[in-house]
Formats: structure tokens, sequence, C-alpha cells
């Protein structure tokens, strides 16, 4: 058969429509095998040691912002930074409250100066103790924090009120 053969007994319009087709379906298979997302390995915290544990939750708390809100604050030359004698303990017992400016609120979430404190539409919250003192959540059960995290509820009890600004951010 000569080489145009196929052609000829195709008809050019429709040997060109199946070139396409053909050439549209491989780089559409390219571009869905690059857009695969990247394989992540979970760790889950079972894998870990108790040591490991600590380390990863160190390490999530560290770039999650906690400390933000939820430790108190001293000033470096880098500018404020969470006081490593009182990480994740809120805000301090010893430190009057300032006073509130209610005619800022009208447009302005306010914060107190360490971060530890907020004032918006919804009142006043503090943020909480998070450390393992008993105060804070050391009687807490695993599914409490769960709770407290994935469902926003305060105490980590299922049935009590919501957490509020800026941790549940509504
Ligand atoms: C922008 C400020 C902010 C950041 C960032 C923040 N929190 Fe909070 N968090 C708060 C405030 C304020 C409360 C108290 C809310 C309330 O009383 O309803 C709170 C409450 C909580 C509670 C509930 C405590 C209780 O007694 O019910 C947990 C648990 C908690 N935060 C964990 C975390 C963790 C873990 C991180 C980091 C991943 C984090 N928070 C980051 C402000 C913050």
């Amino acid at each position: 058969m000569e080489q145009n053969d196929f052609s000829k007994q195709i008809g050019w319009p429709l040997a060109a429509a199946i070139l396409a087709l053909v050439t549209i379906i491989s780089m559409g298979l390219t571009l869905i095998s690059c857009s695969e997302p990247p394989k992540t390995e979970i760790i889950q915290p079972t894998d870990l040691s108790p040591e490991e544990q600590i380390k990863r939750g160190a390490y999530l708390v560290n770039t999650s912002a906690c400390h933000d809100c939820h430790s108190p604050k001293v000033i470096t030359p880098n500018g404020p930074e969470p006081d490593p004698e009182k990480l994740l303990s809120s805000y301090r017992a010893d430190m009057p409250m300032p006073e509130i400016k209610t005619e800022a609120l009208k447009d302005w979430v306010l914060f107190n100066h360490e971060q530890t404190s907020a004032v918006g539409h919804w009142g006043v919250s503090f943020a909480a103790n998070l450390t393992s003192d008993e105060t804070g959540i050391g009687n807490w059960t695993e599914e409490q924090f769960l709770t407290a995290i994935r469902r926003g509820k305060y105490k980590g009890l299922e049935g009590s009120r919501p957490l509020l600004p800026p941790m549940s951010g509504r």
C-alpha cells in the first residue's frame, strides 16, 4: 500500500481529526501525570516513640502560631518573642487589664500588647492556658484536645460553648 493510501481511503479531513484527537489525548495524559500531587508521608502518632512525639508536637506548636496568642511575650532586640519562662501559659495573671477603647471597636478588633487577649464584637477573650499543669490542659484526655481543635468546643467537651474568636474565627 502506498504511503498516502490510508489517508486516501478515509479522506484527509478524517485523518487530520484522528491525528488531532490522538495528540490531545496524549497531551491530556501528560498533564494529568504531571499534576498529580506529590506523595506525602502521613505520620501516625503511633509510629513515633514518646520522645519523637514530643519533638513532633513542639514542631507543630512552633510552626502553627500557637505561641502568638497563647504565650506571654518578652521584648528582645528582634522584637516581641514568647517568654521562655511562661510558654503557652496565656494572659499573665498579675497583669492588669488595659483600658478598652470602645470607640475603636466600631471598626477594629483589638489585641493587648502581648496578644494574649482580644476584644471585638464578641466581647473579650483570653487565650487559654495550654500548659501541662492542671490549670491548663494537663488533665485533658486526647479526645478532649481533638474535640477542641477539630470541633471548636470549649474545654473539648461536646455540648460546651463554641470557642470564641480569634481561636474560632467566628
Ligand atoms: C490568634 C490567636 C490564637 C492562636 C494563633 C491560637 N489560639 Fe488557641 N485560643 C485562643 C483564644 C483567644 C482561646 C480562648 C477561646 C475561648 O475562651 O473561647 C483559645 C483556646 C484554645 C483552646 C481551648 C482551651 C479551652 O480551655 O477550652 C485550645 C486547645 C487551643 N486554643 C489550642 C491552640 C493551639 C494548639 C494553637 C496552635 C495550633 C492555637 N490554639 C493557636 C487564641 C489563639
